[in-house]
């Protein structure tokens, strides 16, 4: 390599005052040019380090190729020394460039992007390379901090999310109990509603009963003696027929007969025991009602846990929903062989009430049947079954039944409270409502009620 003079005093003017770190070697790895910038970037002087291979020693600890001696030696697989960070040039052809750390330079070691071109003479020979050095340390500082602020920024999201997401979790829960209270809220105020109703119409009832039992106590008795007297008078009237024949005015024979005959004495003697015993009937069955009445409406033995005979119950609760039922429906009693079950009697009344009422409200204009069932489902459970030959209950109302306040009945009509009140009562003894039903062919709920009481978890 031989350039002019003029030339060489050019271009190491032009090297040192360049402000960018730059060295150069020749073909045999000598340094032939470090300027200023270097000396300063680096800090090893030209005198030091021109004129020798130790162009290693400001970066390394040990002796290796820099990318300007890779380009020298011709070197085909350059990414292979500084692996991860080497590419080619874009600006200049056969060049390369880098970035890396090294921690030797400076106090605290620097960040460094460095380029390497070949330097090749008039015939193109490649005669030796250049490499400039740029400080980007404050660069790489400035992402790394940013690296850093972005992760601790993710790892912050990443925790609050978290936290978010129990929160959320937390919040499900506890909208969840609240719906759960609020569902029991509703069950209380409905029974609460239901129970002040029942006891109104219990009041009601004991009153009327006792109203009625006092008349019909007197009535009954008075027939009693009534027709004690009846007996008495027909006697007489007997023997006063017989003493007929032994009148000696025939006036008076003649009038006794036509008074006999308007009056048709043997008809009346006939119909005024019938009228008597029909009456006395009539007052039996006024006292059975009464007693049903009272029965029915006696709240405390309702409210008080007691054995109790189903069948009893549901007899005096038919006579009650008589008049609600007869006009609908026959209905047929198949009781089973059933024991006493501790109940809250009242209360198992009002299921079956409710149940027959409901029956009876489904005929249509077609007198129907309404089955009164009771048995054994287990050796536990009693079980009875309302069955009517109803149209049945469609599949979308089928799943609402039991809710509150939902009815197909006119306004007025149905409350919707029925079944749900019977499903709560049945609940409270332990047992539980099935239904079987088919559109057309009528329902049939079936009640289980276990013999004996538990208490169960509120
Ligand atoms: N035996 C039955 N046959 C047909 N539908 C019935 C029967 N029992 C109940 N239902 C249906 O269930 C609904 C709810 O009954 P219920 O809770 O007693 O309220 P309500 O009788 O006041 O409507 C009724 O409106 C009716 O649609
Ligand atoms: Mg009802």
């Amino acid at each position: 390599m031989k350039l002019t003079t003029q030339a060489e005093v050019d271009l190491s003017e032009f090297f040192d005052g360049h402000p960018v770190a730059t060295f150069a070697i020749n073909r045999e790895h000598v340094i032939t040019h470090w300027n200023r910038a270097c000396e300063q970037l680096l800090g090893w002087t030209r005198a030091c380090m021109v004129g020798t291979r130790n162009q290693w020693q400001p970066f390394y600890t040990k002796e290796r190729p820099l990318l300007s001696d890779l380009l020298v030696s011709g070197e085909d697989n350059i990414g292979a020394h500084y692996p991860g960070q080497t590419r080619r040039s874009t600006l200049i052809p056969g060049a390369y460039e880098s970035e890396d750390f090294f921690p030797n330079i400076g106090a605290s070691g620097h960040w460094l992007h460095f380029t390497a071109a070949p330097l090749r003479d008039a015939e193109g020979n490649l005669v030796g390379a250049i490499e400039t050095l740029r400080d980007v340390t404050e660069r790489r500082v400035a992402e790394n901090a940013l690296r850093k602020s972005r992760d601790s920024l993710e790892h912050i999201v990443e925790k609050r999310t978290a936290q978010l997401a129990q929160a959320n979790d937390k919040l499900e829960d506890d909208i969840r109990q609240l719906t759960e209270l609020n569902d029991m809220l509703t069950t209380a105020q409905q029974q609460l509603v239901q129970s002040e109703k029942m006891a109104s119409i219990g009041q009601l009832a004991a009153g009327v009963a006792h109203e009625i039992n006092n008349p019909i106590g007197y009535i009954f008795s008075n027939v009693g003696t009534l027709q004690n007297y009846l007996e008495q008078l027909f006697g007489m009237l007997d023997a006063y027929q017989q003493a007929e024949a032994s009148i000696a005015q025939p006036a008076v024979t003649v009038q006794l007969r036509a008074m006999r005959e308007q009056i048709d004495l043997d008809f009346l003697r006939q119909d005024i025991p019938a009228l008597m015993r029909e009456s006395r009937e009539g007052i039996v069955r006024v006292r059975h009602i009464v007693e049903d009445l009272k029965d029915f409406s006696r709240a405390d033995a309702g409210q008080q846990w007691t054995r109790a005979n189903l069948h009893q119950g549901i007899d005096s609760t038919l006579n009650i929903v008589a008049n609600e039922v007869k006009y609908r429906a026959d209905v047929v009693k198949a009781y089973g062989e059933i024991p006493e079950i501790e109940c809250l009697p009242l209360q198992i009344n009002q299921v079956v009430l409710n149940l027959v009422i409901n029956a009876a409200q489904a005929m249509g204009t077609e007198r129907g049947l309404i089955t009164l069932r009771t048995g054994m489902a287990d050796p536990h459970t009693v079980k009875l079954e309302v069955e009517d030959s109803g149209p049945g209950i469609p599949p979308e109302a089928l799943s609402r039944i039991f809710d509150p306040f939902f009815t197909t009945k006119a306004v007025g009509k149905g409350t919707g409270l029925g079944l749900s009140l019977a499903y709560g009562i049945v609940k409270k003894h332990g047992g539980r409502i099935e239904v079987d039903t088919e559109p057309g062919r009528g329902s049939c709920f079936r009640v289980l009620l276990p013999i004996r009481h538990t208490e169960v978890a509120a």
